[in-house]
């Protein structure tokens, strides 16, 4: 059992619609619209964490089990009943918020691309870099001649400083095999991560990121591969939760994006695809077809794609680190918001577009740059990620019952002093699982 008192607020409290006895405390799935705009906080708080007093919360998936968020208040109800050896954490006064859930990300990769990013500074675009073999390509040869082994020990380096830097989920991607074997070795990684880290994890097939070297100039069989090949082996090992189309100019189409995620849902693999990044592609309104848990980049969208997701399970989610490092134009996060969608916020780590995994910077770039508040971003990076990755029943919020995944910070004036000192390392201790780590 963990006490952590001398909180001075709580952030991200979610224990709205009760269910059944007081043990068993839901909360919301996600946010949408305006309630977007309210975190629930408490002030002058303790919070304990523990992972025996709930066994039975629905369907925890047994690799996720920990200690949980067992209960919390001000400090003048501080638990009287405490145990001998509960462990007892001081704050001293910093806030404590949940873990950030990091919904869309590429961490498994090999090498890096920094010689892209000079060419990108002078003056090719990443289209550019792609057509001439660059980019994701390059990214595919350098893993095909990186062992497994090898491949897991620097995405661990990722995964180590993105729980330094306050991340408690994430979602994985393959893409960078392109072959069905460097796929499988991609996956195999993302579910070795999944056993060996405190991260919660989700993978993600993206077998459909960019036509492998193999088949040049024939897209459409390296559709069919993926199709007849792949999607039925990833699906037989059980190494995929979703399914991930680059469904964008340049890459694949709506026609072969429908093909491929209809593949998917034979195995009950939902969709989450990129969409609308380089051009106004269709894909928005192709994953709502498609019930894709989300739909993520979403540079280019209008009026269209916005009613498109109104009413609908897809999560929109923003990649403003994407849109940052390539200087793409920016998501109409504001239209969204004033239209009644909740968005989710995720890093997208990758070598080629968005070679960071700071949530804190993601949500910082989202109010400066997106006119999203402080509250807006943060829930967008914590409760409605946890959503576009489907573990909002067990992450992104302090919720009795949910993992005890939450980051203490430095001392701060307020909320907002977060996104606003947008360099400043003002997460100070991280707990997974209950555990510091
Ligand atoms: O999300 N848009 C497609 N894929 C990645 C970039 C991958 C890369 O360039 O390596 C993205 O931005
Ligand atoms: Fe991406």
């Amino acid at each position: 059992m963990l006490l952590i008192k001398n909180i001075a607020k709580i952030v991200g409290i979610d224990d709205g619609g009760r269910v059944g006895d007081a043990e068993r405390i839901k909360g919301r799935e996600r946010l949408q619209g305006a309630e977007m705009a309210s975190l629930g906080t408490i002030d002058n708080a303790w919070l304990l964490a523990d992972g025996e007093r709930i066994v039975d919360y629905g369907s925890m998936d047994a690799l996720t089990d920990g200690g949980r968020i067992a209960a919390y208040g001000t400090a003048s109800e501080l638990p009287a009943d405490l145990p001998e050896d509960a462990a007892v954490v001081d704050a001293e006064g910093g806030m404590l918020f949940p873990s950030w859930c990091d919904s869309h990300t590429h961490l498994v990769y090999a090498g890096s691309r920094e010689g892209e990013f000079v060419d990108k500074i002078n003056g090719l675009t990443y289209e550019e870099i792609a057509r001439r073999g660059g980019g994701i390509l390059n990214s595919a040869d350098l893993l095909h001649e990186t062992s497994e082994d090898e491949l897991y020990r620097q995405a661990m380096e990722r995964v180590a400083e993105i729980i330094k830097m306050g991340t408690g989920a994430v979602e994985i991607k393959s893409g960078y095999g392109l072959t069905l074997e460097d796929e499988l070795k991609m996956l195999r990684v993302i579910r070795r991560i999944r056993q060996t880290s405190p991260l919660t994890v989700k993978a993600t097939f993206l077998g459909a990121h960019a036509v492998g070297r193999a088949y040049k100039g024939r897209q459409g069989d390296y559709v069919r591969h993926i199709i007849d090949e792949m999607i039925p082996a990833v699906a037989a090992e059980g190494l995929a939760d979703y399914v991930d189309v680059f469904c964008d100019e340049g890459f694949f189409t709506l026609t072969e994006t429908a093909a491929m995620l209809e593949a998917a849902a034979k195995y009950g693999i939902r969709p989450k695809i990129h969409a609308n990044e380089l051009a106004v592609s269709g894909g928005v309104q192709l994953g709502v077809a498609h019930n894709a848990l989300s739909v993520d980049h979403l540079e280019r969208m209008g009026a269209e794609e916005i009613a498109a997701l109104k009413g609908s399970a897809t999560m929109p989610t923003l990649l403003p680190g994407a849109a940052f490092f390539l200087g793409l134009p920016l998501p109409p996060a504001r239209e969204m918001l004033n239209a009644g969608l909740g968005v989710a916020l995720a890093s997208d780590f990758n070598p080629g577009s968005s070679p960071s995994g700071n949530m804190a910077f993601m949500v910082s770039l989202a109010c400066i740059r997106l006119r999203m508040t402080p509250a807006e971003a943060i829930n967008a990076a914590t409760l409605n990620g946890a959503y576009a990755m489907g573990v909002s029943d067990i992450a992104g919020s302090v919720t009795r019952g949910k993992l005890a995944n939450f980051f203490i910070t430095r001392p701060m004036p307020s909320v907002e002093f977060l996104p606003y000192s947008y360099s400043s390392p003002l997460i100070r201790r991280v707990f997974l699982r209950g555990r510091e780590v």
